[in-house]
Protein backbone atom coordinates (compact mmCIF):
# COMPACT_ATOMS: atom_id res chain seq x y z
CA UNK A 1 0.00 0.00 0.00
CA UNK A 2 0.90 3.44 -1.17
CA UNK A 3 1.33 5.71 2.42
CA UNK A 4 2.89 8.83 3.35
CA UNK A 5 1.96 7.79 6.81
CA UNK A 6 5.11 6.55 9.29
CA UNK A 7 5.33 2.78 8.96
CA UNK A 8 6.33 2.18 12.63
CA UNK A 9 3.53 2.09 14.98
CA UNK A 10 4.35 3.85 17.98
CA UNK A 11 0.99 2.85 20.69
CA UNK A 12 -1.28 -0.36 21.00
CA UNK A 13 -4.36 0.97 19.49
CA UNK A 14 -2.10 1.54 16.18
CA UNK A 15 -0.76 -2.04 16.60
CA UNK A 16 -3.90 -3.33 17.06
CA UNK A 17 -5.35 -1.47 13.95
CA UNK A 18 -2.69 -2.35 11.43
CA UNK A 19 -2.89 -5.69 12.88
CA UNK A 20 -6.32 -5.85 11.96
CA UNK A 21 -5.58 -4.74 9.07
CA UNK A 22 -2.61 -6.16 6.95
CA UNK A 23 -1.14 -8.85 8.80
CA UNK A 24 -3.03 -12.47 7.71
CA UNK A 25 -2.46 -14.78 10.74
CA UNK A 26 -1.68 -18.37 10.07
CA UNK A 27 -4.52 -20.62 10.74
CA UNK A 28 -6.31 -17.98 12.44
CA UNK A 29 -10.06 -17.20 12.13
CA UNK A 30 -9.44 -13.56 11.21
CA UNK A 31 -13.12 -12.51 11.48
CA UNK A 32 -12.85 -13.25 15.38
CA UNK A 33 -10.55 -10.28 15.75
CA UNK A 34 -13.47 -7.63 14.54
CA UNK A 35 -14.65 -8.68 18.42
CA UNK A 36 -11.39 -9.08 20.05
CA UNK A 37 -7.77 -8.13 20.10
CA UNK A 38 -5.10 -9.87 18.01
CA UNK A 39 -2.86 -10.95 21.02
CA UNK A 40 0.46 -9.37 20.54
CA UNK A 41 3.35 -10.48 22.23
CA UNK A 42 6.03 -8.16 22.59
CA UNK A 43 8.56 -9.10 25.16
CA UNK A 44 9.96 -12.42 25.59
CA UNK A 45 12.34 -13.77 28.99
CA UNK A 46 12.85 -17.97 29.90
CA UNK A 47 10.05 -19.46 30.32
CA UNK A 48 7.55 -15.95 29.97
CA UNK A 49 6.25 -13.71 27.53
CA UNK A 50 4.45 -10.44 27.94
CA UNK A 51 2.07 -8.68 25.79
CA UNK A 52 1.51 -5.45 24.82
CA UNK A 53 -0.16 -4.54 27.87
CA UNK A 54 2.34 -5.56 29.99
CA UNK A 55 0.95 -9.15 31.11
CA UNK A 56 3.25 -11.72 31.82
CA UNK A 57 2.11 -15.31 30.56
CA UNK A 58 3.75 -19.05 31.17
CA UNK A 59 4.80 -19.93 27.48
CA UNK A 60 3.31 -23.23 27.64
CA UNK A 61 3.29 -24.55 24.11
CA UNK A 62 7.32 -23.06 23.80
CA UNK A 63 5.88 -20.41 21.26
CA UNK A 64 4.71 -23.25 18.76
CA UNK A 65 6.38 -26.38 20.25
CA UNK A 66 10.08 -24.90 19.34
CA UNK A 67 11.51 -22.17 21.69
CA UNK A 68 12.98 -24.98 23.46
CA UNK A 69 15.62 -22.83 25.44
CA UNK A 70 13.33 -20.34 26.80
CA UNK A 71 13.20 -16.81 25.48
CA UNK A 72 16.03 -14.13 25.43
CA UNK A 73 18.96 -15.41 24.75
CA UNK A 74 21.06 -12.89 23.67
CA UNK A 75 24.35 -14.83 23.74
CA UNK A 76 22.46 -16.96 21.08
CA UNK A 77 21.36 -14.18 19.05
CA UNK A 78 25.05 -12.63 19.09
CA UNK A 79 26.69 -15.38 17.47
CA UNK A 80 23.66 -14.64 14.57
CA UNK A 81 24.82 -11.55 14.75
CA UNK A 82 28.18 -11.90 14.78
CA UNK A 83 27.64 -13.94 11.94
CA UNK A 84 25.82 -11.72 10.06
CA UNK A 85 28.76 -9.25 9.81
CA UNK A 86 31.63 -11.95 8.61
CA UNK A 87 29.28 -13.75 5.80
CA UNK A 88 25.44 -12.33 5.79
CA UNK A 89 24.59 -15.19 3.33
CA UNK A 90 25.94 -17.27 0.95
CA UNK A 91 23.34 -20.23 -0.12
CA UNK A 92 23.60 -23.88 -0.52
CA UNK A 93 23.43 -24.32 -3.71
CA UNK A 94 26.27 -25.40 -5.87
CA UNK A 95 28.58 -23.49 -2.52
CA UNK A 96 28.91 -24.30 0.71
CA UNK A 97 29.92 -21.99 3.58
CA UNK A 98 31.89 -22.63 6.73
CA UNK A 99 28.79 -22.42 9.38
CA UNK A 100 26.41 -25.32 7.29
CA UNK A 101 29.24 -27.91 6.72
CA UNK A 102 30.19 -27.50 10.71
CA UNK A 103 26.53 -27.94 11.47
CA UNK A 104 26.12 -31.14 9.16
CA UNK A 105 28.71 -32.41 11.10
CA UNK A 106 28.01 -31.44 14.18
CA UNK A 107 23.87 -32.82 13.70
CA UNK A 108 25.70 -36.29 11.93
CA UNK A 109 27.60 -36.91 15.77
CA UNK A 110 24.17 -37.00 17.26
CA UNK A 111 22.05 -38.95 15.43
CA UNK A 112 21.15 -42.49 15.82
CA UNK A 113 22.73 -45.21 13.30
CA UNK A 114 24.61 -43.97 9.73
CA UNK A 115 22.12 -41.06 9.53
CA UNK A 116 25.23 -38.60 8.24
CA UNK A 117 23.98 -36.24 5.73
CA UNK A 118 22.10 -33.15 6.25
CA UNK A 119 20.15 -31.48 3.68
CA UNK A 120 18.87 -28.35 5.31
CA UNK A 121 15.31 -26.07 4.83
CA UNK A 122 14.23 -23.30 5.88
CA UNK A 123 11.73 -25.28 8.06
CA UNK A 124 9.65 -28.67 8.88
CA UNK A 125 7.20 -28.35 6.11
CA UNK A 126 10.10 -28.13 3.59
CA UNK A 127 11.83 -30.84 5.55
CA UNK A 128 8.78 -33.16 5.15
CA UNK A 129 8.72 -32.32 1.57
CA UNK A 130 12.21 -33.09 0.71
CA UNK A 131 11.28 -36.46 2.55
CA UNK A 132 8.76 -37.21 0.60
CA UNK A 133 10.69 -36.08 -2.68
CA UNK A 134 14.06 -37.53 -1.85
CA UNK A 135 12.00 -40.95 -1.51
CA UNK A 136 10.67 -40.73 -4.82
CA UNK A 137 13.76 -39.86 -6.52
CA UNK A 138 15.63 -42.64 -4.56
CA UNK A 139 13.01 -45.31 -5.67
CA UNK A 140 13.78 -44.37 -9.45
CA UNK A 141 17.37 -44.35 -8.99
CA UNK A 142 17.76 -47.71 -7.35
CA UNK A 143 14.96 -48.89 -10.19
CA UNK A 144 11.68 -48.81 -8.54
CA UNK A 145 10.16 -46.26 -10.41
CA UNK A 146 6.34 -47.38 -8.95
CA UNK A 147 7.04 -46.56 -5.27
CA UNK A 148 5.91 -43.36 -5.18
CA UNK A 149 3.01 -43.27 -2.40
CA UNK A 150 3.18 -42.76 1.57
CA UNK A 151 1.83 -44.41 4.22
CA UNK A 152 0.97 -41.86 7.16
CA UNK A 153 -1.00 -41.80 10.09
CA UNK A 154 -4.65 -40.43 10.75
CA UNK A 155 -5.18 -37.21 12.73
CA UNK A 156 -1.08 -36.81 12.02
CA UNK A 157 -0.02 -33.20 11.12
CA UNK A 158 3.31 -33.48 8.26
CA UNK A 159 3.22 -29.30 7.33
CA UNK A 160 1.39 -27.65 4.36
CA UNK A 161 3.13 -27.78 1.22
CA UNK A 162 1.07 -29.95 -0.84
CA UNK A 163 3.33 -33.13 -0.67
CA UNK A 164 3.43 -33.02 2.86
CA UNK A 165 -0.16 -31.94 3.03
CA UNK A 166 -1.23 -35.64 1.36
CA UNK A 167 1.02 -37.32 4.73
CA UNK A 168 -0.94 -35.14 6.73
CA UNK A 169 -4.06 -36.94 8.30
CA UNK A 170 -6.22 -34.18 9.11
CA UNK A 171 -9.30 -33.71 7.18
CA UNK A 172 -10.19 -30.82 7.12
CA UNK A 173 -6.99 -29.63 6.63
CA UNK A 174 -6.97 -31.49 3.44
CA UNK A 175 -10.20 -30.59 1.48
CA UNK A 176 -9.93 -27.06 0.80
CA UNK A 177 -6.96 -27.77 -1.48
CA UNK A 178 -8.01 -31.09 -3.16
CA UNK A 179 -6.73 -32.35 -5.44
CA UNK A 180 -3.81 -33.29 -3.18
CA UNK A 181 -0.86 -34.26 -4.18
CA UNK A 182 -1.23 -38.40 -5.22
CA UNK A 183 0.33 -41.19 -2.98
CA UNK A 184 -0.87 -40.07 0.37
CA UNK A 185 -2.42 -43.25 2.40
CA UNK A 186 -3.35 -43.53 5.97
CA UNK A 187 -3.48 -45.99 8.44
CA UNK A 188 -4.77 -45.38 12.34
CA UNK A 189 -2.95 -43.42 15.20
CA UNK A 190 -1.36 -44.92 18.37
CA UNK A 191 -4.27 -43.79 20.18
CA UNK A 192 -4.72 -46.76 22.55
CA UNK A 193 -7.25 -44.76 24.72
CA UNK A 194 -9.59 -45.27 22.05
CA UNK A 195 -8.40 -48.12 20.96
CA UNK A 196 -11.51 -50.50 20.53
CA UNK A 197 -11.95 -53.21 22.74
CA UNK A 198 -10.82 -56.68 21.71
CA UNK A 199 -8.23 -55.02 19.50
CA UNK A 200 -4.77 -55.95 19.85
CA UNK A 201 -2.34 -53.44 20.67
CA UNK A 202 -0.02 -55.05 17.69
CA UNK A 203 -2.31 -54.46 15.01
CA UNK A 204 -1.62 -50.69 14.82
CA UNK A 205 1.80 -51.93 13.43
CA UNK A 206 0.53 -54.36 11.62
CA UNK A 207 -1.73 -51.89 9.98
CA UNK A 208 1.06 -50.57 7.98
CA UNK A 209 1.93 -53.95 6.74
CA UNK A 210 -1.81 -55.00 5.40
CA UNK A 211 -1.92 -51.47 4.18
CA UNK A 212 1.58 -51.75 2.19
CA UNK A 213 0.13 -55.39 0.57
CA UNK A 214 -3.65 -53.28 0.11
CA UNK A 215 -2.04 -50.77 -2.08
CA UNK A 216 0.91 -53.13 -3.50
CA UNK A 217 4.52 -53.26 -2.17
CA UNK A 218 5.81 -51.87 -5.58
CA UNK A 219 4.06 -48.92 -5.27
CA UNK A 220 4.41 -47.82 -1.92
CA UNK A 221 7.81 -45.67 -0.81
CA UNK A 222 7.84 -44.54 2.59
CA UNK A 223 6.25 -44.32 5.76
CA UNK A 224 6.12 -41.41 7.78
CA UNK A 225 5.49 -40.89 11.61
CA UNK A 226 6.38 -39.27 13.99
CA UNK A 227 7.82 -40.52 17.66
CA UNK A 228 5.14 -39.12 19.25
CA UNK A 229 1.88 -37.71 17.48
CA UNK A 230 1.15 -34.13 17.83
CA UNK A 231 -2.04 -33.74 16.30
CA UNK A 232 -4.53 -35.66 18.45
CA UNK A 233 -2.82 -35.34 21.59
CA UNK A 234 1.09 -36.66 22.07
CA UNK A 235 0.13 -40.65 21.16
CA UNK A 236 3.25 -42.21 22.45
CA UNK A 237 4.15 -45.38 20.70
CA UNK A 238 2.89 -49.03 22.67
CA UNK A 239 6.35 -51.13 23.35
CA UNK A 240 7.73 -52.60 20.18
CA UNK A 241 5.95 -50.55 17.66
CA UNK A 242 8.44 -48.72 15.81
CA UNK A 243 10.57 -51.80 15.78
CA UNK A 244 8.16 -53.84 13.67
CA UNK A 245 7.37 -51.26 11.86
CA UNK A 246 10.93 -51.22 10.72
CA UNK A 247 10.31 -54.58 10.21
CA UNK A 248 7.77 -54.11 8.01
CA UNK A 249 9.64 -51.51 6.12
CA UNK A 250 12.85 -53.22 5.43
CA UNK A 251 10.58 -56.38 4.22
CA UNK A 252 9.34 -54.69 1.46
CA UNK A 253 11.99 -52.00 0.78
CA UNK A 254 9.80 -48.74 1.91
CA UNK A 255 11.89 -45.49 3.40
CA UNK A 256 10.88 -45.45 7.37
CA UNK A 257 10.89 -41.59 7.65
CA UNK A 258 11.06 -39.90 11.65
CA UNK A 259 8.98 -36.54 11.51
CA UNK A 260 10.97 -35.29 14.41
CA UNK A 261 10.15 -31.48 13.88
CA UNK A 262 8.60 -31.45 17.29
CA UNK A 263 10.61 -34.26 18.60
CA UNK A 264 13.91 -34.11 18.18
CA UNK A 265 16.36 -31.63 20.21
CA UNK A 266 15.35 -32.31 23.75
CA UNK A 267 11.73 -32.50 23.65
CA UNK A 268 11.55 -35.99 24.44
CA UNK A 269 15.28 -36.38 26.42
CA UNK A 270 16.96 -36.99 23.77
CA UNK A 271 18.32 -35.49 20.94
CA UNK A 272 16.30 -37.41 18.53
CA UNK A 273 12.87 -38.86 19.48
CA UNK A 274 14.07 -41.63 17.78
CA UNK A 275 16.43 -42.46 20.17
CA UNK A 276 14.45 -42.48 22.99
CA UNK A 277 12.15 -45.47 21.32
CA UNK A 278 15.24 -47.06 20.04
CA UNK A 279 14.31 -47.40 16.33
CA UNK A 280 16.93 -46.46 13.20
CA UNK A 281 14.97 -44.72 10.52
CA UNK A 282 16.35 -44.00 6.85
CA UNK A 283 15.49 -40.43 7.19
CA UNK A 284 14.81 -37.65 10.01
CA UNK A 285 12.78 -34.65 9.32
CA UNK A 286 13.70 -31.40 11.92
CA UNK A 287 13.08 -27.92 12.47
CA UNK A 288 11.71 -25.99 15.38
CA UNK A 289 14.43 -26.65 18.55
CA UNK A 290 16.83 -26.81 16.34
CA UNK A 291 17.88 -23.24 16.76
CA UNK A 292 15.87 -22.85 19.73
CA UNK A 293 13.35 -20.94 17.35
CA UNK A 294 16.24 -17.66 17.65
CA UNK A 295 15.81 -18.09 13.76
CA UNK A 296 14.04 -20.02 11.03
CA UNK A 297 15.69 -23.44 9.84
CA UNK A 298 14.82 -27.18 9.53
CA UNK A 299 16.94 -30.06 7.70
CA UNK A 300 15.93 -33.35 6.39
CA UNK A 301 18.92 -35.52 8.01
CA UNK A 302 19.60 -39.00 5.36
CA UNK A 303 21.18 -42.49 6.28
CA UNK A 304 24.35 -43.01 4.25
CA UNK A 305 22.45 -45.77 2.85
CA UNK A 306 19.95 -43.41 1.15
CA UNK A 307 22.26 -40.91 -0.02
CA UNK A 308 24.44 -42.76 -1.41
CA UNK A 309 23.05 -43.05 -4.82
CA UNK A 310 23.12 -39.66 -5.20
CA UNK A 311 26.62 -38.95 -4.52
CA UNK A 312 28.16 -40.27 -8.02
CA UNK A 313 28.30 -39.12 -11.40
CA UNK A 314 25.69 -37.21 -12.88
CA UNK A 315 23.60 -37.89 -10.26
CA UNK A 316 21.74 -34.88 -7.86
CA UNK A 317 19.09 -34.26 -5.59
CA UNK A 318 16.92 -31.85 -7.43
CA UNK A 319 15.47 -29.97 -5.19
CA UNK A 320 16.35 -26.95 -3.17
CA UNK A 321 15.58 -23.49 -1.39
CA UNK A 322 17.32 -20.72 -1.32
CA UNK A 323 17.50 -19.68 2.45
CA UNK A 324 18.36 -23.46 3.62
CA UNK A 325 21.19 -23.54 6.15
CA UNK A 326 21.11 -19.77 5.81
CA UNK A 327 24.56 -18.88 7.33
CA UNK A 328 22.94 -16.91 10.72
CA UNK A 329 20.62 -19.54 10.99
CA UNK A 330 23.38 -22.03 11.18
CA UNK A 331 25.55 -19.50 13.48
CA UNK A 332 22.58 -19.51 15.74
CA UNK A 333 22.28 -23.54 15.61
CA UNK A 334 25.41 -24.15 16.63
CA UNK A 335 25.31 -22.06 19.49
CA UNK A 336 21.86 -23.68 20.34
CA UNK A 337 23.17 -27.25 20.44
CA UNK A 338 26.08 -25.72 22.72
CA UNK A 339 23.65 -24.52 25.18
CA UNK A 340 21.48 -27.90 25.10
CA UNK A 341 25.30 -29.65 25.65
CA UNK A 342 26.63 -27.06 28.06
CA UNK A 343 23.75 -26.84 29.78
CA UNK A 344 22.60 -30.49 30.24
CA UNK A 345 19.38 -29.38 29.39
CA UNK A 346 18.38 -33.10 27.95
CA UNK A 347 19.45 -34.31 31.83
CA UNK A 348 17.25 -31.50 32.79
CA UNK A 349 14.33 -32.92 30.95
CA UNK A 350 14.87 -36.67 31.77
CA UNK A 351 15.24 -35.27 35.30
CA UNK A 352 11.77 -33.25 35.89
CA UNK A 353 9.49 -35.18 32.75
CA UNK A 354 7.93 -37.63 35.71
CA UNK A 355 7.29 -34.15 37.50
CA UNK A 356 5.37 -32.56 34.85
CA UNK A 357 3.60 -35.92 34.51
CA UNK A 358 2.54 -36.03 38.41
CA UNK A 359 1.25 -32.63 38.05
CA UNK A 360 -1.13 -33.52 34.88
CA UNK A 361 -2.01 -37.17 36.62
CA UNK A 362 -3.01 -34.94 39.72
CA UNK A 363 -5.68 -33.33 37.88
CA UNK A 364 -7.47 -36.49 36.79
CA UNK A 365 -9.87 -36.31 40.00
CA UNK A 366 -11.59 -33.46 37.80
CA UNK A 367 -14.70 -35.28 35.54
CA UNK A 368 -13.69 -33.70 32.62
CA UNK A 369 -10.38 -35.32 32.62
CA UNK A 370 -10.38 -38.23 30.78
CA UNK A 371 -6.66 -39.42 29.68
CA UNK A 372 -3.13 -37.68 30.46
CA UNK A 373 -0.57 -39.30 28.07
CA UNK A 374 2.66 -37.93 26.60
CA UNK A 375 6.43 -38.15 26.79
CA UNK A 376 9.01 -35.98 27.88
CA UNK A 377 7.97 -32.15 28.33
CA UNK A 378 5.40 -33.17 25.69
CA UNK A 379 1.80 -33.80 27.43
CA UNK A 380 -1.44 -33.87 26.49
CA UNK A 381 -4.95 -33.69 28.82
CA UNK A 382 -7.44 -35.23 26.97
CA UNK A 383 -10.95 -34.46 28.08
CA UNK A 384 -14.39 -36.27 27.85
CA UNK A 385 -17.83 -35.75 28.69
CA UNK A 386 -17.94 -38.87 30.82
CA UNK A 387 -14.86 -40.82 31.85
CA UNK A 388 -16.40 -44.12 32.15
CA UNK A 389 -17.63 -44.44 28.88
CA UNK A 390 -15.09 -42.18 27.52
CA UNK A 391 -17.66 -40.23 25.54
CA UNK A 392 -16.69 -37.47 23.39
CA UNK A 393 -17.98 -33.70 22.99
CA UNK A 394 -20.10 -33.26 19.49
CA UNK A 395 -18.50 -30.91 16.98
CA UNK A 396 -20.60 -28.04 18.49
CA UNK A 397 -20.08 -28.85 22.28
CA UNK A 398 -16.27 -29.07 21.08
CA UNK A 399 -16.51 -25.39 19.70
CA UNK A 400 -17.82 -23.81 23.02
CA UNK A 401 -15.39 -25.38 25.03
CA UNK A 402 -12.59 -24.77 23.04
CA UNK A 403 -12.66 -21.95 21.69
CA UNK A 404 -16.16 -20.62 23.52
CA UNK A 405 -13.84 -21.22 27.01
CA UNK A 406 -10.93 -23.06 27.63
CA UNK A 407 -8.19 -20.84 25.34
CA UNK A 408 -9.53 -17.54 25.73
CA UNK A 409 -9.39 -18.33 29.57
CA UNK A 410 -6.49 -20.00 30.05
CA UNK A 411 -4.63 -17.04 28.33
CA UNK A 412 -6.50 -14.47 30.49
CA UNK A 413 -4.98 -15.91 33.44
CA UNK A 414 -1.38 -15.93 31.88
CA UNK A 415 -1.17 -19.89 30.63
CA UNK A 416 -0.35 -19.92 26.89
CA UNK A 417 -1.13 -23.88 25.85
CA UNK A 418 -2.90 -25.51 23.20
CA UNK A 419 -6.67 -26.19 23.43
CA UNK A 420 -7.25 -28.26 20.26
CA UNK A 421 -9.97 -30.91 18.90
CA UNK A 422 -8.01 -31.59 15.61
CA UNK A 423 -9.10 -35.09 17.14
CA UNK A 424 -10.61 -35.43 20.11
CA UNK A 425 -10.55 -32.13 22.17
CA UNK A 426 -6.98 -31.97 24.62
CA UNK A 427 -5.25 -29.88 25.85
CA UNK A 428 -1.95 -29.73 25.01
CA UNK A 429 1.63 -28.54 27.01
CA UNK A 430 5.29 -28.50 25.64
CA UNK A 431 7.11 -26.16 28.12
CA UNK A 432 10.39 -24.79 27.30
CA UNK A 433 13.10 -27.44 28.47
CA UNK A 434 14.32 -25.69 30.68
CA UNK A 435 10.64 -25.22 32.92
CA UNK A 436 11.32 -26.93 36.33
CA UNK A 437 8.62 -28.44 38.92
CA UNK A 438 7.93 -24.56 40.14
CA UNK A 439 7.02 -23.71 37.11
CA UNK A 440 4.66 -26.95 36.98
CA UNK A 441 2.93 -25.88 39.83
CA UNK A 442 2.23 -22.46 38.58
CA UNK A 443 0.72 -23.94 35.37
CA UNK A 444 -1.61 -26.47 37.79
CA UNK A 445 -2.75 -23.52 39.65
CA UNK A 446 -4.36 -22.48 36.29
CA UNK A 447 -5.18 -25.65 34.66
CA UNK A 448 -7.28 -27.26 38.30
CA UNK A 449 -9.86 -24.18 38.07
CA UNK A 450 -10.18 -23.63 34.75
CA UNK A 451 -10.89 -26.97 33.99
CA UNK A 452 -13.05 -27.75 37.31
CA UNK A 453 -15.01 -25.00 35.69
CA UNK A 454 -15.00 -26.26 32.68
CA UNK A 455 -16.65 -29.27 33.77
CA UNK A 456 -19.43 -27.50 35.71
CA UNK A 457 -20.00 -25.75 32.30
CA UNK A 458 -20.17 -29.13 30.09
CA UNK A 459 -22.65 -30.75 31.97
CA UNK A 460 -19.92 -33.22 32.49
CA UNK A 461 -20.86 -36.83 34.15
CA UNK A 462 -19.74 -36.47 37.29
CA UNK A 463 -20.36 -39.99 39.08
C1 LIG B 1 5.50 -33.20 12.92
C2 LIG B 1 5.51 -31.95 12.11
N1 LIG B 1 5.92 -31.99 10.84
C3 LIG B 1 5.95 -30.89 10.07
C4 LIG B 1 5.58 -29.66 10.57
C5 LIG B 1 5.64 -28.44 9.71
O1 LIG B 1 6.65 -27.59 10.17
P1 LIG B 1 6.67 -26.04 9.75
O2 LIG B 1 5.50 -25.40 10.42
O3 LIG B 1 7.99 -25.55 10.28
O4 LIG B 1 6.60 -26.01 8.26
C6 LIG B 1 5.15 -29.57 11.90
C7 LIG B 1 4.75 -28.28 12.46
O5 LIG B 1 4.32 -28.17 13.59
C8 LIG B 1 5.11 -30.75 12.69
O6 LIG B 1 4.70 -30.71 13.96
Amino acid sequence: MATTEPAVPSDTKTLQELARRHLWMHFTRMGAYDQVEVPIIVRGEGCYVWDEHGNRYFDGLSALFCSNLGHGRADIAQAGADQAKELDFYSTWSYAHPRAIELAARIASLTPGDLNRVFFTSGGGEAVESALKLSRQYHKLTGNPNKTKVIAREVAYHGTPLGALSATGITSLRTPFEPLTPGGCHVPNTNVYRLPEGVPVSSLAEAVRDRILFEGPETVGAVILEPVQNAGGTFTPPDGYFQRIREICDEFDVLLISDEVICSWGRLGEYFGSQRYDYLPDIITTAKGITGAIAPMGAMIVSDRIAEPFMHGDESFLHGFTFAGHPVAAAISLATLDAYEDEGVLEHVRMHEGALRDMLESLRDIPIVGDVRGAGYFQSIELVKDRDTKETFTDDEAEVLLRGYLSGELFRRGLICRADDRGDPVIQLSPPLISTPEHFEEIEGILRPVLEEATRRMDVHVG
